[in-house]
């Protein structure tokens, strides 16, 4: 894609962080953008800030872990702007938490966003963008976390890995399609993406009820300690506007993978290193 003027795209997540710089970016270039996410109020008040730019702003209100509200968001794109170019899966939140601490309903619920949600998009705007012969691009939004791994974060970490994983292979499928893919992959920029781990099913459960908590102390703890470190490198982290600057030129220079952090470059290494020092191992044990 050369330019985004008269490009017409759907953000999710785009009250906030990095799905509200996204659509500030595109609407400034002349992009037509709707803007969905699951916080209405936010939403439009977000949107409204943005009404001075180039391009048209509508919004959409939208629980990506529903099939069916990405599918009416699709709709209400094509008969708000007409031929959808960009689709931007980028709703995500985080959730703490050690094995054998994480209730099952948590863990369903941030699959069900990070990487269900990216699924609903996609499913809901390929045949289109397929169809209509203009040519598109899809934005997946995973994290540094999805190629490298610390403790105490295993869900975000294993729904971010999936999003890594599921780009690639849309990258390969769509490619002759004249449909591009790209993942994004940054470690700290400036959101309130923090505050979403504390969204969890059972935590809002706890949170709101006069019983005891299921969770236990030290489950509790956990989500703290992560709430804390997190909340610090986030608010220090870079500018969302930065990079989704970064964001949209890479769309034009078609890269795959989208990072934003010199020091996180050798986890990268790290990991390759530990892959191959068991592949190997193996191989010698078969002897191959
Ligand atoms: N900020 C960072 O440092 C960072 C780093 C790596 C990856 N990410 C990823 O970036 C994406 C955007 O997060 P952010 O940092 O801008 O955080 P954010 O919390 O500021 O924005 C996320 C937005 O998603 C919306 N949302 C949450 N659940 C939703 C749902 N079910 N349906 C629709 N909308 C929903 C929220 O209301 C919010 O407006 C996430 O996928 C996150 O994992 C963020």
């Amino acid at each position: 894609m050369e330019n985004f003027e008269n490009k017409t795209a759907y953000v999710t997540g785009a009250a906030s962080g990095i799905g509200f710089a996204i659509s500030e970016a595109l609407v400034k270039q002349g992009a037509n953008v709707m803007m969905a996410d699951i916080d209405g109020g936010l939403l439009t008040e977000s949107a409204n800030t943005l009404r001075n730019y180039k391009g048209r702003i509508e919004t959409h209100v939208c629980d990506v872990i529903k099939a069916k509200d990405v599918q009416a968001g699709f709709a209400a794109t094509q008969a708000a702007f007409g031929n959808i170019h960009l689709l931007f899966n980028n709703a995500g939140v985080g959730l703490a938490g050690k094995p054998g601490q994480i209730a099952i309903e948590d863990w369903r619920w941030i699959v069900d966003i990070n990487l269900m949600g990216i699924v609903h998009g996609v499913e809901a705007f390929v045949p289109h963008m397929r169809s209509h012969g203009e040519g598109g691009h899809i934005v997946n939004t995973a994290s540094m976390a999805g190629h490298f791994t610390m403790p105490g974060m295993a869900p975000y970490h294993a729904t971010k890995f999936a999003a890594v994983g599921y780009s690639e292979a849309l990258a390969q499928e769509l490619a002759s399609q004249n449909i591009g893919v790209s993942v994004l992959c940054p470690t700290w920029v400036k959101s309130n993406i923090y505050n979403t781990g504390k969204q969890a099913p059972t935590l809002i459960a706890n949170a709101n009820s006069k019983t005891p908590s299921k969770e236990s102390p030290s489950a509790n703890e956990t989500t703290n300690q992560m709430y804390q470190l997190t909340k610090g490198l986030v608010e220090n982290g870079m500018e969302a506007s930065t990079f989704a600057d970064l964001v949209l030129k890479s769309i034009q220079a078609k890269r795959l993978y989208i990072f934003n952090d010199r020091e996180a470059r050798d986890a990268i290494n790290v990991r390759r290193d530990m892959i191959l020092k068991d592949y190997d191992a193996c191989l010698k044990d078969l002897g191959l």
